[in-house]
Formats: C-alpha cells, structure tokens, sequence
C-alpha cells in the first residue's frame, strides 16, 4: 500500500493521477489530506483517504497503519517544519513503514549563510532525521518549480516586463508534473533505496533567457531588469507587497543569483525515460495565446 501525503496540494495530486495512469488500482494507493472536504476529487477517483496532520502525530499513527512506502511531500509550512516532519518519520517508523521518500531541495550552500536558508535548514535537518531514522529512503532534490515562474513574474509581465534580481545566472528549473511523475515511477519500482536523486532539468537557463523566450511565444518583447537585492526589496515594499513575499522573492533571486539551482545533474531525465519539458515548452503551454 502506497501513501502520498499534502494529497490535496499540487505535488500530492499530480503524484496519484501518474500512480492511477501508471496502472496502480486506486485500492492499493491512501491520500493523507487534513481536510477531508478538500478531498472529492480523490474520493471520486476511488482513493482512500485518511486525515491526518503533521503537527499531530497520533493522527499520523492512525494514518499511516498498514502502509509499505510514504512519499512524505514537504509540508508548505515552514513555521516549525522540522518539528512536523520529525513527526511523519517517527509516526512512519512505529508504524513500520518499509519505504520513505521525501520532497526536499536542491541547493549547494547547506549553512545559515544561504539566502534561502529559511527553506533549506528544515529540508536537510528532515533528510537527516529521515537518515538516522534506519527507515529505507529516498531523497528527491527538487529544483525550482517552472510552476513557480508566473508567480515570480506577476499578472503584468506581458506589460510591464520582470523585474527581479537574479542576475545572469541559470538554473535547471522542472515542471512539478514532471517531478511528481518522477516521485511516481520511484513509488512503482524497485531498486531506489538508500539513494538521493537531483530532480533537476537536464537545460540549465537563466531568468534573461526565459523572459527571451516569453516574448518569442507571446509575439513581442518583453523587458528585464536585475536590480540589486536592496533595491528590489525597497520597491516591492514600496509597492505594498507583503514582507514575507518579499523576503521569499529576493531570498530565491538571490539564490538562482548565486548559482544555487544550476546543476547538470540527469536522475529526473533518468527515472522520467525522457527529456524533461523544456523552459520554453512549459511557457508556451502557460501563456501562448488560446484560440
Ligand atoms: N521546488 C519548488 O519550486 C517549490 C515551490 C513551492 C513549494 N515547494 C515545496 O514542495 C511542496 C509541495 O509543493 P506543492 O506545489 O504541492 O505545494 P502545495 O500545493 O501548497 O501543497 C502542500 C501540501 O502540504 C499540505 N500541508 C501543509 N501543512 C500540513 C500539515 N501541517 N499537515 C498535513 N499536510 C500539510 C497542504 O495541505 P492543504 O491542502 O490542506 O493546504 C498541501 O496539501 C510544498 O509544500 C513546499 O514544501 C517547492
């Protein structure tokens, strides 16, 4: 029996229809959700649901009865997000789960001098609790979402043109649906334990490049401006963007900045059987004009 937790979120979802496309019967396959009325669609699909939260570990326990592998997705969270992880894997662990995999991330500077150390210290505080835990594992290091680009961007890109301070450096973004695809295929074969895999793209482009590449799919050009970190964040403040938006945009500019996401490493062309969609793919998809 196969459990995906944050079942209601994106990576959850998408994980579940590649596990049902893939073949696996709805019966073998548990939805952790916290709020079940979020749960229709995966109901309706046949799958059986559990409620449970990270922060409270009986429910954890409960859910995760009979269960062979857990893909743990990280908890959107990050207020105290060690602690509730900490709880999955110990709930996992009493409850004799044989296989527990992880949503983490891609990142080279592992200290407090990161400038998404905010995000990164829980997700490697996790995978060593994972580690020391004894429980089989697997480890996907996430790169950046391409989902995540529009939200970067805001609603005016097409007008107004991005500006944000990631310089010139590249970055080897993926489609969520392509990692969860990834995630899928690890749940449904053999042969992945004790290992951590980079769920990178096998391109490397920076952000000049796609904004590039936007203005070939929407027919015209469109500006980029790479500010100093100070003078973005001064703008964005200015501008009356929430503090903990601005901290989260300037923290991952600064990081792709600093080269943070840029890898060449294969295991998501590896474990997808194919090349990843492209930067330029996903934003024709994203914002080609519809007929
Ligand atoms: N690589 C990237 O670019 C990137 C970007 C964004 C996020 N992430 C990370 O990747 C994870 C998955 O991404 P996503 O797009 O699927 O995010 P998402 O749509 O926000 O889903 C997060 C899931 O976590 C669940 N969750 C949050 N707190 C929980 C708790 N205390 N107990 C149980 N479940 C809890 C949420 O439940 P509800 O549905 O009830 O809210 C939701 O189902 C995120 O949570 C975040 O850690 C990575």
């Amino acid at each position: 029996m196969i459990l995906v937790t944050g079942a209601t979120g994106h990576f959850g979802k998408s994980t579940i229809d590649f596990l049902l496309k893939k073949g696996i019967s709805s019966t073998n396959i548990v939805a952790l959700v916290r709020d079940e009325a979020k749960a229709g669609d995966l109901k309706a699909k046949g799958i059986t649901i559990r409620t449970g939260d990270y922060h409270n570990y009986d429910s954890l326990i409960n859910a995760f009865e009979g269960i062979n592998k857990l893909l743990l997705v990280s908890s959107s969270d990050i207020t105290d997000r060690t602690r509730q992880q900490q709880n999955v894997v110990s709930a996992a662990k009493e409850a004799g789960v044989k296989h527990i995999l992880y949503t983490s991330t891609e990142r080279k500077n592992e200290t407090a001098t990161s400038p998404i150390h905010f995000v990164t210290g829980s997700h490697i505080e996790t995978e060593n609790i994972i580690k020391a835990s004894g429980i089989p594992y697997t480890i996907f290091r996430n790169n950046l979402y391409l989902d995540m680009l529009p939200i970067f961007f805001g609603q005016q890109v097409l007008e107004k043109g991005v500006f944000l301070p990631t310089g010139e450096t590249s970055a080897a973004f993926s489609t969520r649906d392509d990692m969860a695809e990834a995630a899928a295929n690890v749940l449904i074969s053999d042969g992945h334990e004790n290992k951590d895999y980079g769920i990178s793209n096998t391109e490397n482009v920076s952000v000049p490049e796609i904004v590039k590449s936007l203005g070939e799919v929407v027919g015209k050009e469109i500006g980029y401006v790479s500010p100093t970190s100070e003078l973005f964040i001064e703008t964005m403040t200015k501008a009356g963007v929430p503090e903990q938006f601005v901290g989260m945009f300037a923290g991952f500019s600064e990081a792709i900045r600093q080269g943070e996401f840029e890898t060449f490493n294969t295991d998501l062309e590896m474990l997808l059987g194919r090349k990843p969609v492209s930067a330029k793919e996903f934003l024709t998809g994203f914002y080609a004009p519809k007929n």
